[in-house]
């Protein structure tokens, strides 16, 4: 490889986009966040990092909370829509045919019913960085869709056809290559 040395950018890649929702069930909103993270196992956290200008920002800084929604091979189309249009001018819900449900734990924030598996969050800090602010946040619940469990008990996250970011696009996801630990699992005795 010969590699050139450009100035300092944000190519991390690919990204999770998902649909953070946040507000109140009687008005609820939706926006897509590329910009999130899993930081910790003991206490279960994530972070997301918005931009103080976004409708959603100052919703997420007065609740507490907000709820990552993972999206769907279905719901790309309200991925980018969600992303490119702002609360203070759209019903995001409404518009994009979409239904708010009440969290488990979170009283009062709304969750994506069309997404099947979504993060309850209570924001723990909010760290200014400059373009973006950082909220870090404790999940408090898990909601799962029946479809997503095997007899069992086991989760297939498989099954949900979620979709990933890049470059500007959004993918879905493509072939398995490996499972954890299969480059040192011990391949089984030929006999
Ligand atoms: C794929 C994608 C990823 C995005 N990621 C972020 C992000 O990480 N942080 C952010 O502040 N805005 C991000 N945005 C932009 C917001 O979703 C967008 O400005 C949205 O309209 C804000 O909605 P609101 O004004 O209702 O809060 C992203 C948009 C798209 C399409």
């Amino acid at each position: 490889m010969t590699k050139q040395s450009w100035k300092a950018g944000t190519l991390l890649n690919p990204e999770p986009p998902v649909l953070v929702s946040c507000g109140t069930m009687a008005a609820p909103n939706l926006l897509t966040i590329g910009w999130t993270g899993t930081i910790c196992t003991q206490p279960c956290m994530v972070s997301i990092s918005v931009r103080p200008e976004r409708f959603s920002h100052h919703l997420i800084e007065e609740s507490g909370c907000f709820v990552i929604n993972l999206p769907t091979e279905n719901l790309v189309r309200a991925v980018d829509w969600c992303g490119v249009r702002s609360g203070r001018e759209h019903d995001k819900f409404a518009e994009m045919g979409l239904h708010a449900e009440a969290s488990t734990v979170l009283e009062g924030c709304p969750v994506l019913a069309e997404s099947p598996l979504n993060l309850e969050c209570r924001v723990t800090q909010k760290i200014p960085l400059g373009t973006h602010d950082l909220f870090l946040a404790e999940v408090v619940g898990v909601d799962v869709d029946e479809s997503l469990i095997d007899e069992a008990g086991k989760l297939c996250l498989s099954r949900a056809h979620l979709i990933v970011y890049s470059h500007g696009d959004y993918l879905a996801l493509g072939r398995k290559l490996g499972s954890f630990g299969y480059s040192v699992r011990k391949k089984p005795h030929k006999r």
